[in-house]
């Protein structure tokens, strides 16, 4: 499924918070009037990502059970509800899900991260 399927899935250029704020992984909700998207920010060696905040098994949240979703060496996300785990860089199903997280473009602009097109 890409974000854009998601019907909350903010305009681009949408801001979501300022870079600064991204210090390994951060969960927010960014509501605009198309509802509230849920999202995971990343910042990775590879810059930073961004992902929409449901586990592609049972759509939950990644942080629903604890907000503890990097692996231990820094390069999983990890679904706190059953552990299966994702490819920091690409979202990409390391472990344990049949398909991985949905990508969000995003840029920053002015210290701040938006949503790219
Ligand atoms: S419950 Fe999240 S990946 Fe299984």
């Amino acid at each position: 499924m890409a974000w854009t399927d998601y019907s909350s899935a903010p305009a681009p250029g949408t801001p979501v918070c300022e870079a600064a704020r991204v210090d390994g992984v951060l969960s927010l909700t960014v509501t605009t009037d198309r509802g509230a998207f849920p999202m995971l920010l990343v910042r990775t060696g590879g810059g930073l990502r961004a992902y929409v905040n449901a586990c592609p098994h049972q759509y939950l949240p990644l942080d629903w059970r604890s907000d503890r979703l990097l692996s231990a060496d820094g390069t999983m996300l990890v679904c706190s509800a059953h552990g299966a785990r994702f490819d920091i860089l690409t979202g990409e199903a390391a472990h344990g899900a049949d398909c991985g997280l949905d990508p969000v473009p995003v840029s920053v602009v002015d210290g701040t991260v938006v949503i790219a097109g």
